[in-house]
Parts: C-alpha cells; sequence; structure tokens
C-alpha cells in the first residue's frame, strides 16, 4: 500500500524534489528505470537523465479503484510539461499519453525510440531529436490532429522523407536525418501555386543527402528558405 496523506510522504518525492505542481526527477540515483507515480495536481514533470526504459498506457492512465494520493486522474488532467530528455526510451505504448489533455510540452529527446505514439491534442512543442526514428514509425497522421503545434524537433533521427507539418508549426528541425528527396506538397499545395504557408519561419534539413537546389517548386509558398544544402 502506498502512503496516504501529504503528498511529500510520496516515494517519489523522497528521491525527487517535489515543489508545488512540479517534479524534479533528474538523475536519481539508485537508478530510476520507470516512470514514479506523481503527487496529484502535478503540472510540469522533469525526469532528465535517468534510465527509463519503457511508458507504459498505465504510467499516466487512470487508476480509479484507489483513493490514495496515487490517484491518477487527478494528475494527468493537471500535466502541461513533461521532460523525458536522455532516457533509455526504446518504446512507448500506443495509449500512453491518451489522458493527457492538457499537455504542451513533450520532450523526448536522447532517447531510443524507432516509432512514435500516439501524441496528445494539445502539444505545442514536441521534441524528439536524437533518437532512431524510422519515416514508417512515424504514421502518415501523427502530427495533423494536433492543431496548436508550433515546435517539431525530430533532428538526428533516421527519417526518410519528411512527415505531414500541420500549417501551424513555426520550427521544424529535421537536421541530420536520411532524407533524400522532397515534393511539391512537402509544404506548398501543388494544386495552388497562390497559397502561402503561414507561421513557419524556421526549417533546417542541413546533413540530409537531399540537394535542396533540385526542388525550386518546393519552396514557392514559404516566406523564408529552409536551411540546408543548395547544390
Ligand atoms: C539512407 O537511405 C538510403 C536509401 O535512400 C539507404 O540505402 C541507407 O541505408 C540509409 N542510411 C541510413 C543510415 O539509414
Ligand atoms: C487542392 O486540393 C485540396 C485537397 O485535395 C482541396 O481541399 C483544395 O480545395 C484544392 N485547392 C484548389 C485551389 O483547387
Amino acid at each position: 500500500m502506498p502512503p496516504v496523506g501529504d503528498p511529500s510522504d510520496l516515494p517519489t518525492c523522497l528521491l525527487c524534489v517535489c515543489l508545488t505542481g512540479s517534479v524534479y526527477c533528474e538523475e536519481v540515483d539508485p537508478d530510476m528505470t520507470s516512470v514514479p507515480a506523481l503527487p496529484k495536481e502535478t503540472n510540469y514533470l522533469y525526469a532528465r537523465y535517468n534510465k527509463i526504459k519503457k511508458i507504459t498506457a498505465k504510467d499516466f492512465g487512470d487508476i480509479v479503484e484507489c483513493s490514495s494520493v496515487y490517484f491518477h486522474s487527478s494528475t494527468v488532467v493537471t500535466l502541461k510539461r513533461i521532460d523525458f530528455t536522455g532516457n533509455i526510451i526504446s518504446e512507448i505504448e500506443d495509449g500512453a499519453f491518451s489522458k493527457l489533455t492538457m499537455l504542451e510540452e513533450l520532450s523526448l529527446a536522447e532517447n531510443q525510440l524507432v516509432k512514435l505514439p500516439i501524441l496528445p491534442a494539445k502539444l505545442v512543442s514536441f521534441n524528439a531529436n536524437h533518437n532512431k526514428l524510422r519515416t514508417k514509425g512515424i504514421k502518415a497522421n501523427a502530427f495533423k490532429k494536433l492543431n496548436k503545434l508550433a515546435h517539431l524537433y525530430l533532428a538526428h533521427n533516421e527519417l526518410e522523407a519528411v512527415p505531414f507539418i500541420p500549417e501551424t508549426v513555426r520550427t521544424l528541425h529535421l537536421q541530420n536525418n536520411n532524407i533524400s528527396s522532397l515534393t511539391v506538397d512537402t509544404f506548398c499545395k501543388s494544386n495552388d501555386t497562390y497559397y502561402i504557408r503561414p507561421n513557419m519561419n524556421e526549417i533546417r534539413i542541413d546533413g540530409n543527402p537531399v540537394n535542396l537546389g533540385q526542388y525550386p517548386n518546393s519552396f514557392i509558398c514559404l516566406q523564408s528558405l529552409p536551411i540546408g544544402r543548395y547544390q
């Protein structure tokens, strides 16, 4: 039985630093290998540089049978930012983040992911730099329904194509992947030569095999050229 009472009695808050609304579990010793149970009304979880391997559907799920401080549903709705940078996460169950309806920032940078789970709809910033993501590990509609997404970081992976990018995106980092070609529809619309893509003001595609100079029609709708190789 987990202890009941003041959240500062939680084991998590013995290993980690819990301040109002924030839980800091960085480089926890002994090794933290799974997502910690969170106190009620956690807004920010920083769990960088640990040994977390896997994120399961129940880590951020509703656990309703328990009336103690481990009652997760009240945590889940309050989480706004989660940072798992620098763990060894290689697997995330598909529904793992589905209850995180308020989540705005998620970092999974510097992990071992080859594919992405379903992402929460209100994300503003998503960072999966420095993983092992393959194009076949990112579903065609992975970002399509994220209609607040402004910052998308997918640099230093093994992507072979640019995924579908919603119009809300301002910053797109795809440097150091294995992208070898683009199409007109990657950023623009082949059936609408008057289309101007709103918002997008920083695209990095440097460090990929693609020669951007071969795809002038792919950028006519952009307000600034992507950073990359032009010859
Ligand atoms: C990059 O893509 C090419 C095919 O376009 C493939 O042959 C090669 O193995 C890929 N390299 C890496 C590091 O995945
Ligand atoms: C271009 O195609 C899209 C999707 O097929 C469609 O929704 C849009 O109305 C078309 N635009 C023009 C200018 O034909």
